[in-house]
């Protein structure tokens, strides 16, 4: 939809613009990341985008493009929902929106989750930032008055490239 632009000076940072005018062209986008992720899906992802914006509806079409087929939930009070991945391997769904006491960092055992290999995708990581470790990917989801999505992605080149 755009060409990807290199952004700073990163050579592997690149940014990308996209636009969502409907939830088809966020699954056509969420496949083609899946793609990009396979076979072992191993990266963190980072949703920004206010209330609404879109990030569990695009959380949840990356898990199906991922081939998980049962309930996706939205992890609001859990904050982790995880998804064991057909073919092989974890992918955990975070909301950080409620997260706020760093010590559940450790409780609640996130620490071990990022530490070890798998799929991260995280709505409101703002609220954790102190904890996160460098995403692989960020989305910044903007919410147009026509309803759709204006989005950009920044991030490691082979993912970001994925998307155009
Ligand atoms: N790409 C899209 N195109 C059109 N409508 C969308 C799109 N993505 C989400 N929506 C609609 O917007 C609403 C809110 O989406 P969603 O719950 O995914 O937002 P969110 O960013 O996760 O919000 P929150 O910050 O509350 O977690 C849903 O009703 C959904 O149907
Ligand atoms: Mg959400």
């Amino acid at each position: 939809m755009s060409e990807p632009v290199a952004s700073g000076g990163e050579q592997t940072a690149t940014e990308l613009r996209l636009l969502w005018p409907d939830e088809a062209a966020a699954q056509a986008t969420a496949e083609q990341l899946a793609a990009a992720l396979l076979p072992t899906p191993d990266a963190v992802i980072e949703l920004h985008g206010p209330l609404g914006a879109g990030k569990t509806t695009f959380t949840r079409l990356l898990l199906r493009a991922l081939g998980i087929t049962g309930r996706i939930k939205s992890p609001s009070y859990a904050v982790m929902e995880s998804y064991e991945l057909p073919g092989g391997g974890v992918a955990s769904h975070f909301d950080f929106y409620r997260f706020g006491d760093p010590r559940e960092w450790e409780d609640a055992g996130f620490r071990d989750v990022f530490a070890a290999p798998g799929l991260k995708v995280c709505e409101w990581p703002e609220k954790a930032a102190g904890q996160l470790p460098p995403p692989d990917l960020q989305l910044f989801i903007e919410l147009l008055p026509d309803d759709s999505r204006r989005v950009r992605a920044v991030g490691a080149r082979r993912l970001v490239e994925a998307l155009s």
